[in-house]
C-alpha cells in the first residue's frame, strides 16, 4: 500500500524475517515491513535485554526511520542451569544440536525455554521500547524435523508436546513461540499508536 510508513526489521536471519513477516501480514497494521541486514554489534552480556539494547543503538546512525531488532536465546534450565542462554549463537556454531544432546544424554528429565527480546526504536518519539516473549518446554531426546532453524529440532514446547519446533509450520510456531509472543506485543503497541 502507498504512503505507509516503513518499519525496518534489522536482521540477517531470513528465517526470523519469514516468521515476523508472516505474523505482520495477518495484522491490519499501517506499516510497510522491510528487512535490512546492518550487522549490529553483538556484545557479550548477562541478559538478552542488554544485548538487544546494545544491538539497537549500534545501528542508530544508519537509519532515519523506526526500526527494531530481536535477540533470542535457548536456555536448558535442567540440567544445564540455563546454558547456552546468552551464548546461544556461539554454542550453536560450535557444539550445535548434537553437542547439546550429548551434554544431557544421561538425564531423563530436562527443562528448557526460548526467550525473545524485541527492541524497537520508535522514530516519532525517539524512544526505545522492549517487548519480551518466552516459551517453556524440554529438550527432545533426538533431533527431529526439518523446518525452522537453530535449536528448533531439539525443542519441544509444553503447549505442543508431540512435536519439536522444527516439525511445526511457521504459523504453528508463531502461535506459541517466544518470538510470536514478543511480536504480538510489539504489534499491539504499534496499533495503539495508529
Ligand atoms: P540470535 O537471536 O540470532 O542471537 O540467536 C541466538 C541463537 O539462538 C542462534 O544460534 C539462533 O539460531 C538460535 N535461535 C534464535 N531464535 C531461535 C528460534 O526461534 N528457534 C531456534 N533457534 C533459535
Amino acid at each position: 500500500m502507498k504512503n505507509q510508513p516503513k518499519l525496518y526489521f534489522i536482521t540477517g536471519n531470513r528465517h526470523k524475517f519469514a516468521e515476523v513477516s508472516e505474523l505482520f501480514a495477518q495484522e491490519d497494521l499501517n506499516y510497510e515491513l522491510r528487512q535490512k541486514d546492518l550487522n549490529p554489534t553483538e556484545i557479550q552480556a548477562d541478559t538478552l535485554e542488554e544485548v538487544a539494547r546494545f544491538k539497537l543503538s549500534s545501528v542508530k546512525s544508519k537509519l532515519d526511520v523506526s526500526y527494531f531488532i530481536e535477540d533470542a536465546g535457548f536456555f536448558v534450565d535442567i540440567p544445564l542451569k540455563g546454558f547456552p542462554g546468552v551464548y546461544s549463537s556461539y554454542v550453536f556454531k560450535t557444539l550445535g544440536n548434537e553437542g547439546i544432546l550429548s551434554l544431557i544424554k544421561n538425564f531423563d528429565d530436562t527443562k528448557a525455554h526460548f526467550s525473545s527480546v524485541i527492541a524497537l526504536y520508535y522514530k516519532p518519539s525517539e524512544q526505545i521500547y522492549l517487548f519480551k516473549g518466552r516459551v517453556d518446554g524440554k529438550v527432545s531426546s533426538k533431533i527431529k524435523g526439518n523446518r525452522g532453524f537453530g535449536y528448533d529440532p531439539i525443542f519441544i514446547s509444553d503447549i505442543q508436546p508431540d512435536k519439536t519446533f522444527a516439525e511445526l509450520s511457521k504459523l504453528e510456531k508463531n502461535h506459541i513461540s517466544h518470538r510470536g509472543i514478543a511480536l504480538r506485543k510489539l504489534i499491539e503497541f504499534l496499533k495503539k499508536l495508529n
